[in-house]
């Protein structure tokens, strides 16, 4: 299902509740990032968290509505990666698609009425990008953002699905309701190790020469850097096998959080890191991101041992728990092999697996 993130200001508040009402209708689904009423805000806070959550690939596409538009897309279009276009008659909305490949729109909630509005909405959602010679021009913008946009400033985490077909195959029995205990653990580990790839992709090498049976060899082994692997309790724990396999010399370390059954706070009952935990690259491991509660903490224990570059490998994750990580957190990088629709009441992501701990343990 296309899932869409949404946005305005105060005088966008009725054209974004009237876009949501269509949204419903045609079984799209959305998350409203406000504003909720017609009180004054300023409208670069809301395009930020918007624009944002769409760079980050948490939404891959977004509707932003101010009086005019313009304001958004101003906004907007400062955050690389996100490619805002005005729009306000249909043939726009068309071209920006298939031309531009724009995945943010912004609207006139002083211009247009309501009906035009969801035309409009309904053609850009529609259109799919040519590609073609388009494709060389939105490779050019993305050129002049890498030239011009300091990337240094602040590392930003990024989230990465890794869909790999093997990935996505193992995950469709693991979400089974009728899968083992057994299957179930097997394939949480199989799965953790084949996201490993993603996950060590950007290790630093060092040259080194062997000696084939034939000649001397110009070849590569991963440097002195190592892996500090934190399962976060008790589900994380699933996950550790399978990459143990394949990077036997990883160091362990465990933090155990808990979530409050009537608040859903996290809370940490259980922490022991490697000494050199600082030195290391860290992985933290956690089948399910859903609110993002022991995620936050767990990475902030991490981080007052020290360790700096961190990445949260999960196998399902919710946008909920993505953004809060992300917010706390801005400098991680999440990993996961798929990101679900939502949370339902209970804390659960939807459709998720249900809970894997207890799916991994056996336990209910
Ligand atoms: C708010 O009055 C208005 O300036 C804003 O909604 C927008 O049109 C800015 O571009």
């Amino acid at each position: 299902m296309e899932r869409i993130a949404l946005g305005a200001d105060h005088a966008g508040y009725r054209l974004k509740e009237d876009i949501k009402a269509f949204l419903k209708e045609n079984n799209y689904y959305f998350e409203d990032f406000g504003t909720f009423d017609t009180k004054p805000v300023d409208y670069p806070e809301i395009a930020i968290k918007v624009a944002t959550s769409i760079a980050k690939g948490v939404f891959p596409r977004g509707i932003l509505i101010c009086g005019t538009g313009i304001g958004m897309s101003i906004v907007a279009n400062k955050v690389p990666g996100v490619y805002a276009a005005l729009c306000h008659d249909i043939f726009t909305a068309r071209a920006s698609r298939a031309h531009n490949n724009s995945n943010l729109l912004t609207l006139g909630g002083r211009i247009i009425a309501s009906e035009l509005a969801k035309e409009i909405v309904r053609e850009w959602l529609e259109t799919p990008f040519e590609g073609g010679r388009h494709l060389r021009r939105i490779q050019q913008i993305m050129a002049l953002e890498e030239k011009f946009i300091k990337k240094d400033v602040v590392k930003n985490g990024r989230l990465v699905i890794v869909d790999h077909p093997l990935i996505q195959h193992k995950l469709s029995i693991l979400r089974d309701k009728n899968t083992s205990v057994k299957e179930f653990r097997e394939l949480i580990s199989e799965i953790s190790a084949l996201m490993l790839f993603e996950v060590t992709r950007d290790i630093p090498l060092v040259e080194k020469e062997v000696e084939t049976p034939i000649s001397r060899a110009k070849s590569f082994v991963i440097s002195g850097k190592e892996l500090a692997l934190v399962p976060i309790l008790r589900a994380g724990l699933g996950m550790i096998d399978g990459i143990l396999r394949l990077i036997p010399n990883a160091k362990v370390g465990h933090i155990g959080v808990y979530r409050k059954p009537d608040t859903l706070d996290p809370v940490v009952y259980y922490c022991k890191l490697p000494k050199d935990i600082a030195e290391r690259d860290v992985v933290i491991l956690d089948p399910m991101l859903a609110t993002g509660g022991s995620a936050v903490e767990a990475i902030k224990i991490v981080k007052e041992h020290g360790a700096k570059n961190i990445k949260f490998l999960c196998i399902i994750a919710a946008p909920e728990g993505v953004g809060k990580v992300h917010s706390a957190h801005p400098d991680v990088d999440i990993l996961t092999a798929a990101l679900d629709e939502r949370l339902n009441d209970h804390g659960y992501i939807v459709p998720g697996l249900g809970d894997a701990g207890d799916r991994i343990f056996g336990t209910k």
